[in-house]
């Protein structure tokens, strides 16, 4: 089976500056914040690492059902991935496996209390409408020079 966080997906997980996490509480009601600190660790996972997120940590204990997004801003596509977490505390075994991409990009700087470690079970890619709608006119450097203009960025 091909793999479902492939090249393409871990590029544009690189190129995004965050991911929003998207949980439910036992009683389904929805919790979306953003997340820096993530990455995809193979083919079928991706890591977020919990600094600062208690309602998110206590959702996916009472439910592992989850969904990520990301995009990269100026280009406008990114992809949404489906999938089941869990909460990997410090005293798991396998720990260091999902906590070792996180904490080199933090360094000390901010304490990883754990790692929401997120098996993907499908990945969609997210397009702006604007490529379906008007795709004569739509290219990926017209997004860059539109989302740079609404950002109000110089470069
Ligand atoms: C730009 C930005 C990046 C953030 N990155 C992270 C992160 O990587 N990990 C984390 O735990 N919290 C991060 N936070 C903080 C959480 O989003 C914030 O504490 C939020 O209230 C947590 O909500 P939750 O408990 O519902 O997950 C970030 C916040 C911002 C604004």
């Amino acid at each position: 089976m091909p793999a479902l966080l492939n090249a393409e997906v871990r590029e544009f997980a690189n190129r995004s500056v965050l991911c929003w996490l998207a949980t439910a509480d036992g009683n389904g009601q929805p919790n979306v914040t953003p997340k820096e600190v993530f990455a995809i660790v193979d083919d079928d996972h991706l890591v977020i690492a919990n600094i600062s997120s208690p309602v998110s940590a206590k959702n996916i204990g009472v439910n592992p059902k989850v969904c990520a997004s990301f995009i990269d801003v100026f280009v406008q596509k990114g992809f949404k991935v489906v999938g089941t977490a869990s909460n990997v505390r410090p005293s798991a075994h396998d720990y260091s496996k999902w906590a070792a991409p996180l904490q080199a990009m933090v360094g000390d700087r901010f304490p990883i209390h754990s790692v929401f470690a997120i098996k993907a079970d499908s990945v969609e890619k997210i397009v702006a409408p604007s490529y379906r709608l008007y795709p004569a006119e739509t290219t990926e450097e017209t997004q860059i020079q539109s989302a740079l203009r609404t950002y109000g960025v110089t470069r």
